[in-house]
């Protein structure tokens, strides 16, 4: 069993804990779904503030994000690789932040519930696997220093798929 931590309101030092935890639950595992699992449920049941967690994954046969592992309610299931918040990530290859869905243009809204988003774009070997994407009712939730933190977990993911 894994237990969730209480995490420190500095974010810097949040998101260290979670990237120890998540070093933790991934080792001995190289499976791409169950670790997406995991670090979706980790993120969602750890970070205040959110309303989705998840991922979407590149899929190489048409070319779009496929719906992956998530919490949260229900959400689209395939975004066009330049379409959406996702879509702008995974065609950018960097991270995006939008303090208020609102105002992105073309931003796809799965959970009337959101204000909030970031959407971190995940390479293996220079090749593009998908995206992980968390949605706040809050507006601005995310910042510089989520953008710094959530890539630092992307990339443990990365390497667990190796290990
Ligand atoms: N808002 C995203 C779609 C995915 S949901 O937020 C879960 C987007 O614009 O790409």
């Amino acid at each position: 069993m894994h237990t969730l931590a209480d995490l420190p309101e500095d974010k810097t030092a949040a998101y260290a804990e979670l990237a120890t935890s998540l070093r933790a639950l991934l080792a001995g595992e190289r499976d791409v779904i169950a670790n997406a699992a995991n670090l979706a449920a980790l993120l969602y049941w750890s970070l205040p503030q959110l309303n989705w967690a998840g991922f979407y994954l590149l899929e190489p046969r048409r070319g779009d994000l496929l719906l992956g592992p998530f919490q949260g309610k229900p959400a689209c299931v395939r975004i066009p690789v330049g379409r959406g918040v996702c879509g702008t990530a995974a065609a950018r290859r960097e991270t995006v932040v939008v303090p208020d869905v609102h105002a992105f243009p073309g931003h796809i809204a799965c959970d009337s519930a959101s204000n909030s988003e970031i959407v971190v774009p995940i390479l293996h070997d220079g090749r593009l696997l998908g995206v992980l994407d968390l949605d706040s009712p809050l507006h601005g939730r995310f910042d510089a220093d989520d953008a710094r933190g959530l890539e630092a977990l992307v990339r443990i993911y990365v390497e667990s798929l190796d290990a």
